[in-house]
């Protein structure tokens, strides 16, 4: 088993790491401006190649509704692209637990997609729900990570993102490749759009990027370790986001409590005033997400507001953020900053996760549990 993992001492550890390349397969064949450099700069066309799409795109376009269906990180996957699809896509679109969706009998018609994403392919939930909307004539398209899985072949057609597979407990290769692929049908669905013209490229430049700044993320590994340590005795973390990276904060979050078993809550900054702001005072630690996006102006004033009431702050941001190095720079504030690569904003969760990945490992071998096995759960959960 120590040659399956490569030289990593786990599971989670080696999968984590493997993101440069697992991100560079999802896109593979997939991104024309991939290799193609000199062409793109010079403003040429950049093309997505979903063939398992292909005969669907046009009834997708045209449907009322996509809705997403899904449990535990590949929800948050969905979610982390929602905007994404909202932008480029301009139709409805919805996020469901795929529990949830079944316990309200949630209305489903003909005209909607639904599209269930699932590492495994086997979630005994998220099979159930694709059940149930295929009995009332959705289109139902699935993303999974393994060929031949039972949602593989119950869907009408999909996409595998090609991550390779994922043994650690915890998902982590997958998450960062579904939000890829949720983000590239997002494009293919607007292909036809000469408004998103300007956009789309961005993005797709954007994915050609992804596996170099992925690569640069984990170079914070070691940074991470030491975090992880300021972290080791403590009861509880508050994860806060919002926007694109409201789902960063659901994950690391759920990354927290899943493997090093602490308390940790996600939590959408523009709600931290509606309740969340009575647990803060200067014993309780905190994670925000603050990198440059249009909701950075609002996440530095939600800092600012944490920092008043003597929080012990964990930042992430972009390099070369002045605002926040001004704000949390000086030594006598007890805030650290995390500085990731830049991307283009609706890719930055993929990059934004990484080093959260890398705090919950660390946290979990500190803390002396299992990392690839935590107690009570299962890579696949295969009964309701
Ligand atoms: C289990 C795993 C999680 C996973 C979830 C959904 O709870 O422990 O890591 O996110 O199932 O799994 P799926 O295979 O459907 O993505």
């Amino acid at each position: 088993s120590q040659i399956m993992k490569g030289g990593y001492d786990h599971y989670m550890q080696k999968e984590i790491h493997e993101q440069p390349e697992s991100i560079f397969q999802t896109m593979r064949g997939r991104v024309s401006r991939m290799g193609a450099g000199a062409d793109a700069a010079a403003g040429g066309e950049r093309c997505i190649k979903l063939g398992g799409l292909a005969e669907h795109v046009e009834a997708m376009r045209s449907g009322r509704r996509i809705m997403f269906v899904a449990c535990g990180t590949s929800y948050h996957a969905t979610l982390a692209a929602r905007q994404t699809v909202e932008d480029l896509v301009s139709i409805p679109v919805a996020c469901e637990l795929a529990s949830d969706l079944l316990d309200r009998r949630c209305p489903i018609f003909r005209d909607d997609t639904c599209v269930f994403v699932s590492q495994s392919g086997e979630t005994a939930d998220t099979l159930a729900a694709l059940e149930y909307a295929k009995a009332r004539g959705a289109l139902c398209v699935g993303i999974t990570n393994t060929v031949g899985s039972a949602i593989a072949r119950s869907t009408h057609c999909g996409v595998h993102i090609n991550a390779g597979c994922e043994i650690g407990v915890a998902s982590t290769k997958a998450y960062t490749s579904q939000i890829a692929v949720i983000t590239m049908m997002a494009l293919a669905l607007s292909e036809d759009s000469i408004s998103k013209r300007d956009k789309r490229n961005a993005i797709i430049d954007g994915l050609a990027e992804l596996p170099e700044k992925i690569r640069q993320a984990l170079k914070l590994d070691l940074e991470m370790r030491r975090l992880a340590g300021t972290l080791e005795g403590e009861q509880s973390l508050l994860v806060f986001g919002r926007g694109y990276n409201y789902a960063t904060a659901l994950e690391a979050a759920l990354k927290v409590k899943e493997v090093a078993l602490m308390h940790s809550e996600g939590i959408l900054a523009g709600e931290m005033k509606h309740g969340p702001l009575a647990l803060v005072d200067d014993t309780m630690p905190i994670l925000a997400i603050a990198t440059k996006d249009s909701m950075h102006p609002k996440m530095l004033s939600v800092i600012q507001q944490l920092l008043a009431r003597g929080a012990n702050l964990l930042v992430v941001c972009n390099e070369g953020d002045d605002d926040l190095e001004e704000l949390c720079g000086s030594p006598d504030k007890r805030c650290s900053l995390i500085r990731v690569p830049q991307v283009v904003d609706c890719l930055q969760p993929i990059v934004n996760i990484v080093p959260l990945q890398l705090l919950s490992y660390h946290l979990t071998c500190l803390r002396g549990h299992n990392v690839d096995q935590p107690r009570n759960l299962a890579k696949a959960v295969t009964v309701n």
